[in-house]
């Protein structure tokens, strides 16, 4: 292992270059307009993999964005790692909200700014240079294989199909994953849960023309106070979400279970501060670390209608729309989510206006064993990296394919993210530390080297 860190301290500042690099592909796989751009990263993505010494490197097409796909076997006697990353990122915008452009990576105060930066560029980077590491000092302990995919920030529409056609080739022992959040560098976690999601959007319209709302207001229904109060009425008094049938089959955790759940260090003045906010939300009875972790929500994800530009205009707008999100936990099922919200969102439609309500992508949720060699090894390399046990945490994110990976290939995910949840994912002024990013690279190995330990 000294052989390992010494490489990397020598290597340190390409590492970075490099990360820069991938960073300042602006790959935003929701806009059409970057299609170009999107497409070179996963070339960059891939020629990486082969300079660290995948053997086979391809770039797979699929009906959206290319899967990168790599592997180096070196003995089948050996246990696999598949590790899994996506080369996609969020739009950047608002952009004037940020304070460097969001493509041209930035480090201010030990911090690298840029969008991707943490999710996931900076994390699945990680694994490359740990792989260059391991295969420079001759000490890749495992097979390992790498599916790094452009469609993530979109649903992975395509990554099941690819998945369901290369079963073979993706066999392996484990799925690593750095894309989710540890508490903090002092308090060092590993999330044992992703939530699943079910996302959709929904349309109210009223009149078949924008009207004066004078001359119509009053007497005719106004889709934005329509939708705003059918919105309104999906939570109780209590929070929770009134859908008839939602929390069906919702697995409540053990007492024991919240406990050790609400152990993890959690200080809400600070998140509260954080956020700017006098106070936190949410469903009773419950802490925030449960309604985050184990506790399906439901979200308007954005609402627009009628006249939203300068000045005023006096208008009762035609129609209304709003994008909505649930996240959901074991015991849940999307497309059951799906259309439960849809015959529920059309049946408290009043007559005065019709409604649309369209399915967008969704996703299973998924806990991960702890009692698995892959686990225990995770936990033995960030507590020798570290110099402290993680934390078990349950993130409040989604990652659909993780169950996909379960359920196709039959292999386990190992949840080993190097992010905070402070470092602004999908927001203005995406950050991830370049102490992380380092530790990561340093982590990485140690959980190889555990994982064959452990293994054997
Ligand atoms: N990396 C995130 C998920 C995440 C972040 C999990 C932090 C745990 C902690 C991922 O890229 C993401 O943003 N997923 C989407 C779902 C996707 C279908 C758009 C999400 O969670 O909204
Ligand atoms: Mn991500
Ligand atoms: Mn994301």
């Amino acid at each position: 292992m000294q052989e390992i860190k010494e490489y990397i301290e020598q290597h340190k500042p390409r590492f970075l270059e490099e990360l820069f690099a991938l960073l300042r592909f602006p790959s935003v796989s929701a806009d059409p307009k970057y299609k170009g751009d999107v497409l070179k990263t996963a070339e960059f993505v891939a020629s990486k993999l082969a300079e660290a010494g995948a053997d086979l490197v391809e770039v797979c097409p699929t009906a959206g964005y290319p899967i990168v796909y790599g592997e180096k076997l070196i003995d089948s006697s050996l246990p696999t790692v598949l590790v899994y990353g996506h080369y996609d990122v969020q739009p950047p915008d608002p952009l004037e909200l940020w304070d460097t452009p969001p493509f041209e990576p930035t480090v201010r105060d030990g911090k690298i700014f840029a969008r991707g930066a943490c999710d996931d560029k900076g994390q699945f980077y990680m694994h490359i240079k740990a792989f260059e590491t391991m295969m420079s000092t001759q000490q890749l302990p495992c097979n390992i294989k790498f599916m790094i995919e452009g469609e993530e920030e979109v649903g992975s529409d395509n990554l099941g199909q690819f998945v369901k056609d290369n079963k073979a080739r993706l066999q392996a022992d484990v799925v690593l994953i750095s894309d989710t959040s540890m508490i903090s560098m002092e308090n060092p976690s590993l999330e044992t849960g992703l939530r699943g999601l079910a996302y959709m959007e929904v349309e109210v319209v009223g009149p078949n023309r924008d009207l004066h709302s004078g001359v119509y207001g009053g007497a005719v229904a106004n889709p934005a106070t329509i939708l705003c109060q059918m919105i309104a009425s999906l939570h109780d008094e209590n929070n929770h979400v009134t859908i008839p049938g939602f929390y069906d089959g919702v697995i409540e955790l053990s007492d024991a279970e919240k406990q050790a759940l609400n152990a993890a260090p959690f200080d809400l003045d600070e998140y509260k501060k954080d956020l700017a906010v006098d106070d936190v939300w949410g469903e009773k009875g419950y802490s925030t670390l449960e309604r985050t972790g184990t506790r399906p929500t439901l979200e308007v994800n954005g609402i627009w209608g009628g006249y939203t530009g300068p000045g005023a205009k006096t208008v009762l707008p035609s129609k209304a729309e709003a994008k909505i999100s649930m996240r959901l936990v074991p015991g849940q099922d999307w497309q059951r989510i799906s259309d439960l919200f849809k015959n529920h969102f059309e049946s408290i439609a009043p007559k005065s206006v019709k409604v649309k309500v369209t399915a967008h992508h969704g996703g299973m949720p998924y806990v991960t064993p702890v009692d698995s060699v892959a686990f225990k090894a995770a936990f033995k390399a960030i507590e020798e990296s570290f110099g402290k046990a993680p934390v078990p945490t349950r993130g409040g994110g989604s990652i659909p394919i993780v169950a996909l990976f379960e359920q196709e290939l039959n292999i386990k995910t190992v949840l080993m993210g190097f992010g905070l949840d402070s470092d602004n994912l999908h927001s203005p002024n995406e950050k991830y530390d370049i102490y992380n990013y380092y530790k990561g690279i340093e982590t990485i190995p140690l959980f190889f080297k555990h994982f064959a330990d452990l293994s054997k």
